[in-house]
Formats: structure tokens, sequence, C-alpha cells
């Protein structure tokens, strides 16, 4: 949606905007409203996609078609070659994948930012963005400065969550001492450079080397701010990079005079932005300490002194069985293990057996569950689960006083009571599942060493009427299904 659509000549030079050259773009911008509204549940996102490349496909007819192009030839060539990327890209990458691929798209669009701004510089008469003098308009020069920054932090701070999603660079934390001074240092030195940029009316060399070091700096930016940033906050770093692109998108749509480029770009701006603060919000961590970095090294992995085992009651595939088909309702909660075990069409196959034996079976999704947003919804979307048997977390929290058994598979941290009652605990805060009321408690995972991404205890794995089905999460709901059959 951010790709950057071609600029429109002598676009910023006060020349009147043709009406239906307008009206095109609002109209896709419309689409492209209604594209995010229908990505916002897994039910209609099918649709929401459509939107989006309908959106798209007006925007770049529109630009295609009133502004003289050099070669339309060329042009067609770099849009099948990109498009046929794009589309076998999508085809094989696996659902697991997605953020890195994301990511890898986000550093393209920074870099078509870096280009497009480059370009504008060089040739500022083909984008209208001279004034009688010939020089660069002092407006143009401060869009152009943070369009190139944007897009240049965008690119390098993309790369390097792309290596750590793909596991081609370690996931840990990478601290520099001094890291806050450095990077304040640089921003502030960027944001002083493009001012001057913007005051230097001469051009000639000295201009030059304001958008050289304008470029280096963000470059180098980009990259410290993402390395010290722990392999578990990525997720929301890539989300806040897709904003960051989307608002370079939006500069240079400016110095474009491009108004399908400005809406775009702040539609993703604003989506990232938002869709970063409800990731925090519902990790209970703060945006500035997601940013700042270093969370997610050792709290992760559970490590540190070994502490006294709580008893704890063990079954079986069978024992979970018994109980399952006797119960009238099941709550199911996913999280990360079951990703890890891709355990999602063993569970729909489970399902599907209990509802043939008269049992409701409902799915109980918290916002954070997994590694990534709508990380559940996508793989039980893959399993065929029917999308009015999944539930939101403030939509069913209070059905598990009422339910029979509550079901937790791979999931620990979003349903850690000690997030309600234990101050010190750094999940503290976070809104989680009611498990505790359930009459029946089932947790799978692989062993009682093992702990959630903040890395703390779980008093419901040491409660009466919870059962530890200690296995990988496929392998035991597959017994499951067996027992029942
Ligand atoms: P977690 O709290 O991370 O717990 C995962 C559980 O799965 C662990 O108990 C683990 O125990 C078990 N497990 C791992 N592999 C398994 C396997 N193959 N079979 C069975 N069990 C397995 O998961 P959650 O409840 O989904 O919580 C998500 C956490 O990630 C939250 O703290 C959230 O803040 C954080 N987070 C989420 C996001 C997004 S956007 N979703 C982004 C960043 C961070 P064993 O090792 O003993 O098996």
């Amino acid at each position: 949606m951010t790709a950057l659509v071609a600029a429109p000549a002598h676009a910023a030079s006060g020349e009147a905007v043709n009406p239906w050259v307008a009206l095109a773009y609002l109209v896709a911008g419309v689409f492209f409203i209604l594209a995010l509204r229908g990505l916002s549940s897994p039910a209609t996102s099918r649709s929401g996609n459509r939107f989006g490349m309908i959106g798209m496909l007006i925007a770049v007819v529109t630009t295609l078609v009133t502004h003289d192009i050099a070669n339309i030839v060329e042009i067609a060539i770099a849009i099948a070659i990109g498009g046929l990327i794009g589309f076998t890209i999508a085809r094989r990458i696996a659902m697991t994948a997605m953020p890195e691929l994301v990511a890898g798209f986000h550093s393209l669009v920074g870099m078509a930012a870096v280009l497009v701004g480059l370009a504008a510089w060089l040739n500022p008469g083909a984008f209208g963005i001279t004034d009688a003098a010939d020089q660069i308009l002092v407006v143009s020069r401060i869009e152009l400065g943070l369009g190139i920054a944007i897009g240049a932090i965008t690119f390098s701070g993309s790369v390097i969550a792309f290596l750590k999603l793909s596991g081609r660079m370690s996931g840990s934390p990478i601290l520099l001492p001094g890291r806050h001074i450095i990077n304040l240092g640089t921003l502030f030195a960027i944001l002083a450079l493009i001012a001057a940029y913007a005051l230097s009316g001469a051009g000639g060399a000295g201009e030059g080397m304001l958008i050289v070091w304008i470029t280096v700096l963000a470059f180098a930016i980009g990259f410290l701010l993402i390395i010290p940033i722990g392999g578990a906050d990525m997720p929301v770093v890539v989300s806040m990079l897709n904003s960051y692109s989307g608002w370079a998108a939006a500069a240079m749509g400016f110095t474009l005079g491009n108004t399908a480029m400005i809406i775009t770009g702040a539609l993703v701006g604003s989506s990232g932005a938002i869709l970063s603060y409800i990731m925090c919000k519902a990790m209970n961590r703060s945006f500035i300490s997601v940013i700042a970095g270093g969370f997610g090294a050792d709290t992760a992995t559970g490590g540190g002194e070994a502490k006294e085992q709580r008893p704890y009651k063990q079954g079986s595939a069978d024992d979970a069985a018994f109980m399952l088909e006797q119960a009238e309702s099941v709550i199911i909660i996913p999280g990360y293990g079951m990703a890890v075990a891709q355990a999602q069409h063993a569970v729909r196959e489970m399902a599907d057996v209990l509802k043939e034996k008269g049992v409701e079976v409902k799915y109980a999704i918290h916002p954070v569950a997994g590694r990534m947003p709508g990380h559940m919804n996508v793989l039980l979307a893959e399993a065929n689960v029917p999308y009015d048997e999944v539930f939101e977390l403030e939509d069913i929290n209070s059905e598990f006083a009422q339910a029979d058994v509550a079901f937790i598979i791979g999931a620990n941290d979003v349903v850690n009571p000690a997030a309600k009652t234990d101050k010190s605990s750094p999940i503290y805060g976070m809104p989680v599942f009611d498990v505790d009321k359930a009459k029946q408690v089932f947790f799978i995972k692989r062993s009682m060493g093992g702990v959630g991404y903040a890395g703390v205890d779980n008093d419901v794995f040491y409660m009466n009427q919870t059962v530890m089905l200690l296995s990988d999460a496929k392998k035991m709901v597959e017994g499951i299904v067996k027992a029942l059959d």
C-alpha cells in the first residue's frame, strides 16, 4: 500500500490540479480506508485486501495516464518484474515468516523514499519544486530533508529487523555503552542539518554535503535504534517501522504534489503508530521502553537460580479426552506454543470431534497471544476454524466462570493471574483471561521448567482444578483426538 506513485510534473509549482485527477486520487484514498477497515477483522480481511488492490490500481493508472511519462514501456516492464517478484514471494512465504517479510518490504519503501528525495534534489525542475530564481522552495527543502531522513531510517532499521527476525542475526539486544546519548545526539544532528539545508539558499557543493550527511546519519540512526531491541519486541518495532515508512511516503507525497501518496502515507503512518500503541498497551509495556530497547534478552529464557518445585497434578491425553467429552462447554486458549508446535489443525480436529459429541467449543484470543498481531487468528483461520467460534478477550472473559473446561494450549503469560495481583510482576496490569474461574483447567506445555515470554512462574499450574499435560502441543492434541475416537 505504501508503493510510491510516480512523480507528477510541475505538481508543486502552484498549477491548478485537474479535478478528475483529484477525484480519482480521492476515490483511491476511500478504497485504502475501506482496506484498513476490512483488515481489522479476519472475517473481512480478504475483501480488505481487495479494496487495497483496487485503490492502488486506481492510483497507479491515474498517475500513468495523466503525466508525461518518458517511456511507458520501461515503466510497464518494471511494474511487471516487481509484480511477479511480489506475487511469487507472497505465494511461497510461510505464515510464520510474515513479520520478516513485512520488515523486508518496509525497507524497500524506505529506500524508494530516499531515491525519490535524491532525484528531486538533483533535478528539482522536473518535480516543479523551484521558485522564480530556480532555487528549491524552502517548504520543499523541509519535505525533502524529512522524506530522505525518515526513508533512510526506515530502510536500515527494517534491514536489521529483517535480519533479526529471519535468524540471520542474533535476536538478542546489542547494547552499546552510552547508546541513548549517541542516538539522541544523532537525531538532533539530523534535525539541525535539515534546518541548515532548508535555510541555505545557495545550492552548490555545501548544500550537497548537507544532503549527503542527512542521508548517512539517518542510515546510521536506523541501524543504531534497532540493534538494542530484543527479538520478542520486534513485532512492535516492525509496526513502528511500518508507521515510519508511511510518514516517509507522505513527506514525499508533498514534494511530488501527489495527493494519493499523502493520503496513503498518512493512513499507513497513523495506523502503524496506533497498532504499536495497542500492542504496547496489551503487553503492559511503555512505548518508550520498547524503543529504548534492551528487553527480552535474559528475561524470556527463564534462566536464573533454581527454585523449589511446587506440587502440581499431571495428566495424560486419555484423562483429558475423558473430561472433555463430559463437558458441556470448553474454551480453548491458544498461545505461542501452539504456533511453535503447529498444532492448529489438530486443535480444530479435536474441536470438531467434541462438537459432534454435543460439546460447545469456543476459542479465546488474547490481543498479544503469540509473537505478532493476529498470530492466533491467522493460524486458526489457516486451520479453517469458523470465525463465529473465535472471541476476543473482552467478549469472552466473563464466560470462564460458567465454562466447564479452560483448555490452554501453548499459552502462558496471557492466562497468568499475577498480571492482576502481583505488582512486582513484569506483566502486572496486562489484561489476562480469568481461567482460574473455570471448573477444570487443562494446561499444555512441554515442561514445568519452561516459561513464557515474560519469564515468570504461573500460579495456574498449581491450582486444584488444573491438570498439566506436559508434552509437545501437537502430539498431545493428536493423542486426545485418538482417545476421543
Ligand atoms: P508465552 O507466554 O510466550 O508462553 C508460551 C508457552 O508455550 C510456554 O509456556 C511454553 O512452555 C509453551 N510452548 C512452547 N513451545 C511449545 C510446544 N512445542 N508445545 C507445547 N507448548 C509449548 O505465550 P502467550 O501466552 O501466547 O503470550 C505471548 C507473550 O508474548 C506475551 O507476554 C506477550 O506480551 C508477548 N509478545 C507478544 C507479541 C504479540 S504482538 N503477539 C509481541 C511481542 C511479545 P514450554 O517451553 O514449557 O513448552
